[in-house]
């Protein structure tokens, strides 16, 4: 049953008008359509077919005559006219029964809608493909205080409202909303001079959370128009925040609907890295009106053209806000972490798959991700005035449109005239590249070859060489900058790069700024990754210099190999100890690396890696490390007092974020003194939630916990965080009597993601504690996956890929897992999101 990309045909009708009419009920919603229907001149058949699902059907005519629908797989055929015709349905459906939170729905007592991708058909009778454009003219009636659609309010009167998006848009960018709400009220100029509304709803309560949010929106408008000169289209902007969301955020057409979690914020209640999401999130779905919305994809195997795009313009937006060193380093932090791990694993897939059964599962890391990072390459390849000239031929040429990855690149190709045939094998071939390095020094003659390989992955056992923009730097022995950047472009399976006329044999630094989602490898020494954390003027290598020679002190540690913890010790003092490094850097390059990472790398490098010895190692070098730090401390951590009134910028949270790295440093040696008394004296989250973490390391947590609980347990938002907390610090044999216990809480239901995410996502990041040698963290896993699975498939299916690395481990291990896998796939009626995910994972025997 999976469709595929090659099977694409031209939709049989268009849609000229769509009319809906809302009558609200929690358990009987009436769905009144009127829909002009035309045939498409390019159609290569006639058959009228419409989606549907679990919709009950009231009355149907075309051109006013009651017709009989055809039940087919997926929805109805009905006999229709040759020419263009209305279309009219009334149908009955069931917000409150609705759990899985796609179509319309109820959540925390207001109706709101999920449409993307395939949700719209559980709304109503409707060609529900990204590829049918049509404006919308939408009716609600009801006895909401507040009732929403997109597009600009155009009547109202006593118990309903009209709202028209004049913008021809696909089925899955609808939203209504329906409830008691209240807005924060704001407005913005265009650079045109067109007034805009804009309002961000919530639950009475939350207005004292909508602050940041309504500046983001505003900085995110400006943004787009000063550095895409894209303008916003509407009257009106709005944005709903709802409690029970399957994802962050949904771009829907003038009126995004948002995770709380993802726009509701305050220092009180929000640490700083949850401003810095936030801000990003509200420019991602901001910048979809443009990517995404005004042009849109023909169809989900497009579904990176909207995605990368937009993810990669939120990036830019962020490091414009903030520092773009560190903003490089987390992103890549979580490339690496999530779309690296998915690349190197049983659902490694394409930006663009050729086939899906279900897409939800297909809103991953590597569409996401690597697809922003496959742009990002791309304009380091044609420069920013390419970049820049293709964007505008993009937007001039296919505004209105349901567009492919194609037309994307052949934007690119007449806006620079450049050929892009080898570079769309980004799109096409999955798996994370390894580039080799090896280097040959002689008498001023300084030579780079690299190699590169990528390995198989399922479904694609051989690979083309990609282009690679290699960006390099070289640096002279006392650590001058010998030769600036520049990007070596590599198209070959393996290329030499010559540097000449050099007076002494230089250190390169390889991949300045990450140019490439590739996995570098060169033999080097400890000696030589100090001095790049000491010299590199590219912070971004600078950052990876430091995180190499970690991971090579805790492989050494783990495997019995050479540890060079003296050189590392060292090198991070001196690191610290560098006042003109901006805080956020120091903090990021003191971070230790991740469990998973270490296991991923150990597994590369032929290993089979054991969850409890990396878990031990990092355990003794953090002792390591803090015995080695403790003279820097006080000086330190009193440099990163911040005396200002809390403000979610970029120079404060890196003080906070370096000062909770010493803190944790400290807690080793204090035993959580300095943590409990940064508990007690917080007057904001990110130093109450960073003290409590440390008290949980240092298992002294208990009375904060409790007082935690208590003074938060009417925000459902911080009490995500309590569970999270305590499950990610959970020691290794006790992080599954941790999630059991929490689980019994009355605070916990699985019915809303956000907390069932909170407690067995922090799981599945707790590798020590989810790999237990006795299956106790699987089986507890597998018996959640398979209550949710009949409430939520989305989130279910998600879930699962918490086993997407267990080929990584031992025989015992991957044994207990097979058998939790095949319990999953044996469960009757298992949803096809799950069923697809787990049977990937599974793979073929
Ligand atoms: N387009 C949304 C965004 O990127 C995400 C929607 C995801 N929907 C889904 N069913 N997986 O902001
Ligand atoms: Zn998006």
């Amino acid at each position: 049953q999976p469709i595929y990309l090659s099977d694409y045909t031209p939709p049989e009708y268009l849609v000229d008008q769509v009319e809906l009419t809302f009558r609200l009920a929690p358990s009987a919603t009436r769905v009144i359509s009127k829909i002009r229907f035309r045939p498409n001149p390019e159609a290569v058949s006639k058959r009228f077919f419409l989606h549907g699902e679990g919709l009950a059907t009231i009355s149907s005519t075309i051109d006013g005559a009651p017709v009989t629908p055809r039940e087919v797989e997926g929805g109805i055929e009905v006999d229709a006219p040759d020419a263009p015709f209305t279309w009219e349905a009334e149908v009955e459906i069931d917000p409150k029964a609705n759990t899985a939170l796609e179509g319309l729905y109820m959540s925390n007592g207001m109706y709101c809608t999920q449409c993307e991708a395939e949700g719209f058909r559980k709304i109503t009778w409707y060609p529900d493909r990204p590829d049918v454009m049509a404006p919308f003219t939408v009716r609600i009636e009801g006895d909401e205080p507040v009732m929403l659609s997109n597009g600009n309010p155009t009547a109202s009167g006593d118990g309903w409202r009209e709202w028209t998006d004049p913008w021809p848009k696909p089925a899955y960018l609808f939203a209504l909303v329906a409830g008691d709400l209240v807005a924060r009220e704001d407005s913005f100029t265009t650079m045109s001079g067109k007034h805009v509304d804009l309002r961000l709803w919530v639950r009475p309560g939350d207005e004292g959370k909508t602050a940041f949010g309504m500046e983001a929106l505003k900085k995110s408008m400006k943004w787009d128009e000063e550095v895409y000169g894209r303008e916003y289209d509407l009257d009106i902007f709005q944005i709903v925040a709802v409690s029970d969301f399957n994802m962050g955020a949904m771009e829907n057409k003038g009126l995004n609907i948002f995770n709380t979690s993802a726009v509701l914020c305050s220092p009180e209640t929000s640490t700083d890295a949850n401003f810095e999401r936030i801000e990003a999130i509200i420019a991602h779905e901001y910048f979809h009106n443009w990517t995404g919305n005004r042009i849109t994809c023909r169809d989900w195997f497009q579904l990176s053209l909207k995605e990368g795009l937009t993810v990669f313009r939120d990036q830019q937006f962020s490091a414009d806000m903030r520092s773009p060193s560190v903003c490089r380093i987390s992103d890549v932090l979580s490339l690496r972490g999530r779309q690296f791990r998915e690349d190197n694993g049983p659902l490694a897939h394409q930006v663009q798959p050729d086939s899906f059964v279900e897409i939800n599962n297909f809103y991953t890391a590597t569409i996401y991700e690597k697809g922003a990072e496959v742009i990002r390459m791309l304009k380091t390849l044609v420069g920013d005035d390419g970049y820049r000239k293709a964007l505008d031929l993009y937007f001039e040429r296919h505004d209105g449109q349901a567009c492919t990855i194609d037309d994307w690149l052949k934007v690119f190709e007449d806006a620079t005239g450049r050929d892009l045939s080898q570079f769309r094998r980004w799109y096409k071939q999955a798996g994370t590249p390894r580039l080799k390095v090896t280097e040959t020094w002689d008498d001023g003659t300084y030579q780079l070859t690299f190699t590169q390989t990528t390995p198989p992955t399922p479904g694609q056992a051989v690979k083309e060489p990609q282009v690679i923009p290699i960006a390099v730097g070289l640096l002279g022995p006392n650590g001058d900058e010998v030769r600036e950047t520049q990007v070596l472009e590599m198209t070959e399976g393996t290329q030499t790069f010559t540097f000449e006329g050099l007076s002494a044999r230089p250190v390169p630094s390889i991949l300045r700024g990450f140019s490439a989602p590739v996995i570098v490898e060169r033999e080097t020494t400890p000696d030589e990754r100090a001095f790049l954390l000491a010299h590199d003027t590219d912070e971004f290598n600078r950052w990876e210099a430091g995180r190499s020679l970690a991971k090579e002190v805790l492989t050494g540690m783990i495997t019995g190999g050479d540890a060079p913890q003296a050189a590392y010790l060292d090198a991070l003092a001196t690191m610290l100890r560098d006042d003109s490094a901006d805080p956020a850097f120091r903090a990021l390059a003191l971070q230790m690396p991740g469990e998973d990472d270490i296991a991923q790398t150990l597994f590369d490098a032929g290993m089979t890696p054991d969850p409890d010895a990396i878990h031990e190692a990092c355990e003794t070098l953090k002792q390591a490390r803090a015995e080695y730090l403790q003279d820097l401390l006080p000086r330190l951590s009193a440099d990163m007092t911040v005396s200002e009134p809390f403000e979610p910028n970029a120079e404060q949270a890196g003080k906070r974020a370096l000062g909770l790295q010493l803190l944790k440093l400290a807690t080793r040696l204090d035993g959580g003194k300095a943590a409990q008394a940064q508990y007690e004296a917080a007057d904001n989250m990110t130093h109450s939630l960073g003290a409590l973490a440390c008290l949980l390391d240092a298992g002294k947590a208990d009375a904060a916990l409790a007082e935690f609980r208590e003074r938060w347990k009417n925000d459902a938002l911080v009490m995500d965080k309590w569970f999270m907390l305590q499950v990610s610090h959970a020691a290794p044999a006790e992080a599954a009597a941790t999630v059991e216990r929490l689980t019994k809480d009355p605070a916990f239901t699985m019915k809303n993601p956000n907390r069932f995410r909170s407690v067995f996502g922090a799981f599945a990041g707790n590798p020590a504690g989810f790999h237990q040698k006795d299956g106790s963290g699987y089986a507890l896993l597998a018996d959640w996956l398979i209550r949710l699975d009949p409430i939520n498939p989305q989130i279910t299916a998600r879930m699962s890929g918490a086993f997407e690395t267990w080929k990584r481990y031992d025989a015992d291990r991957q044994d207990l897992i097979a058998g939790e896998l095949d319990r999953i796939l044996a469960t009757p009626g298992l949803s096809r999101d799950t069923a697809e995910m787990v049977g990937r994972i599974r793979g073929a025997e």
